[in-house]
């Protein structure tokens, strides 16, 4: 199930970014870290009304950032025309992967930009990070270009009318 996310939901959130960032460590992705995201990202995903979370038996087991595209470093990139809300923080407890539960939080994603009135998603990964961009690709996400000062691959989806 997806729902908001809200204050009681912080400490999970931090333990599972950290199971998550330790497992794109061993799978050679250098992104993330023991202190990235911490819980004050969260916490400020959940202030700006951005924070989303999938809950399985009561656990939640995934979760997505849906915030507003204002970060200057994506200026330097020429995007496809369209109005964007920008996904950060996606991830889904190891344990749950290649169940749908990303698919499921990026279908929500869209209903959400398109009820906001956007047209479009961006989105950025680390370019060693293959399992995302297949994930990305298999919705349609094209490449943009890179991100060179923060070392990120950039992706933009037009949404259907
Ligand atoms: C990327 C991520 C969110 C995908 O979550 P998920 O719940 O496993 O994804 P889904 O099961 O919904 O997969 C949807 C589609 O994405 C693609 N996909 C997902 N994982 C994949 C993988 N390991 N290899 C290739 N394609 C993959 C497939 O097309 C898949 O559809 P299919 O299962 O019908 O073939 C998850 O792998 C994750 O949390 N990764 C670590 C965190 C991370 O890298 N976040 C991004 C930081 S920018």
């Amino acid at each position: 199930m997806i729902r908001k996310g809200t204050i009681d939901d912080l400490p999970r959130l931090d333990e599972l970014a950290r199971i998550v960032a330790r497992g794109l460590h061993a799978d050679g992705i250098d992104q993330w870290s023991e202190t990235y995201p911490a819980k004050t990202d969260f916490a400020k995903d959940l202030y700006r009304e951005g924070l989303w979370v999938d809950e399985e038996n009561g656990v939640v087991v995934g979760s997505l950032s849906l915030l507003p595209d204002v970060d200057e470093v994506y200026r330097i990139l020429k995007w496809p025309e369209g109005s964007a809300l920008v996904v950060h923080r996606i991830m889904v407890d190891p344990a749950f992967r290649r169940q749908g539960i990303g698919r499921r939080l990026m279908e929500h994603t869209v209903r959400l930009v398109k009820a906001e009135g956007f047209s479009a998603v961006k989105v950025d990964t680390h370019p060693d990070n293959k399992r995302m961009q297949a994930f990305l690709e298999s919705f349609g996400f094209r490449k943009v270009g890179f991100l060179a000062p923060i070392f990120r691959v950039a992706y933009f989806l037009r949404l259907e009318e």
